[in-house]
């Protein structure tokens, strides 16, 4: 009902506005009053498992699957344990190598995956320590676990998953901080500055939802186009899938994320004055080599819509478009990137009229195989 949605014409708008909130909710009582440590209870209660892990394995699907993809980069980078990313799917029908030393994280906003529930499965007669990282309280997936973390970011009713993947991203980054520390892989700098920086996130989040109105416009231009290419690098890779995969759910026009050097391997035969290309090129270590790409998109007179960091001059001259978001550590740029590329998948399924909170074929939940 309209009650239910809050004023919002649709659960998802409703569900994208909600997360300055839903971060709060996810990190409290996980960050000490100070504001200088983080521990996950689920960490804290299996430190010997996290510090003699071999090889961390996480399973999901969907957008649960992008959160780990993030996942990967963050542990690898802070804990220095190898990550392996894998579709649920695929998994459990493979007869993977999974050692007793190994951690299997699986993320499910539902906690009633099939096929993530039976991967969890799976991997607990191979005697590895299982983490789960779940929204809904007390589901299948989140009991079927030896530990884990919720995201508690309150229920989430529209098809496309937005507050939950900000959510699971959050989780993340506490966990691989929470590691990293125990295992004093991380300099106390970074530390420092991730934590600062992930308190900032609300603040910041809410800064971007102000660029609503400009994001509908935008949105007007590009509704008719029948394609569309996300591009992104290294921790923005997985957002870029995570971008296209919105467009597609609940606007049925066909998108594909790329890592942007990729580009020059097939896709980019595919650019022309017909193809808007969505880059990331925020302040990061890749922004360098982003730049690169998006000239050889230009090149080829493809319509850039570019997303900066707040002040870069250097982008707006090359491109088409530009959205500026609010400078942040590199590791939580996905946080602030997600929210803009949610609204513009939003306002684009809008314009075409289509059934935004329960697009066809599409289920919230995916309980059978
Ligand atoms: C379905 C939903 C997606 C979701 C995926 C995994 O396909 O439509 O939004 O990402 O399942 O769901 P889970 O609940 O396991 O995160």
């Amino acid at each position: 009902s309209q009650l239910e949605k809050g004023g919002f014409p649709h659960f998802m708008l409703k569900e994208i506005y909600e997360q300055p909130r839903t971060i709060i909710d996810c990190i409290r009582g996980r960050i000490n009053p100070e504001g200088t440590d983080v521990i996950l209870s689920g960490v804290r209660d299996h430190q010997d498992k996290f510090l003699k892990a071999g090889r961390i394995i996480i399973v999901a699907c969907g957008t649960s699957w992008h959160a780990g993809l993030i996942g990967e980069h963050l542990i690898e980078e802070l804990c220095r344990i190898p990550v392996e990313v894998e579709y649920a799917s695929e998994f459990r029908y493979r007869n993977p190598v999974i050692r007793p030393n190994d951690i299997v994280i699986t993320l499910s906003q539902s906690g009633e995956t099939a096929d993530t529930l039976a991967a969890v499965e799976l991997a607990r007669n191979s005697g590895a320590f299982i983490y789960g990282i779940c929204n809904v309280i007390g589901s299948s997936i989140a009991r079927a676990t030896d530990s884990g973390s919720y995201i508690h970011v309150g229920p989430e009713i529209g098809v496309a998953s937005t507050k939950a993947f900000t959510g699971q991203v959050t989780v993340l980054i506490m966990l691989a901080l929470s590691v990293a520390k125990l295992k004093k892989s991380i300099s106390p700098e970074l530390y420092t500055t991730m934590l600062h920086d992930l308190q900032q996130i609300p603040q910041l989040m809410e800064r971007v939802l102000k660029l609503d109105t400009e994001i509908c416009d935008l949105a007007k231009i590009f509704t008719y186009a029948h394609n569309f290419i996300y591009l992104g690098r290294g921790y923005n890779y997985p957002v870029a899938l995570e971008g296209a995969l919105k467009l597609k759910e609940i606007s049925y026009i066909h998108a594909e994320g790329y890592p942007a050097a990729e580009m020059k391997h097939g896709p980019i035969a595919l650019i022309d004055s017909e193809m808007p290309v969505v880059a990331i090129a925020t302040a990061d270590s890749v922004y360098e080599k982003t730049i690169s790409n998006i000239q050889e998109i230009k090149a080829r007179r493809g319509k850039v819509i570019a997303i900066v960091t707040e002040g870069n001059e250097d982008v707006r001259k090359m491109v088409d478009y530009v959205i500026e978001i609010p400078r942040v550590d590199e590791r939580l740029i996905p946080l602030v990137v997600s929210l803009p590329l949610q609204m513009l998948a939003y306002h684009i399924a809008v314009n075409k009229n289509r059934d935004v909170d329960r697009p066809r074929n599409l289920a919230k939940s995916v309980t059978v195989e």
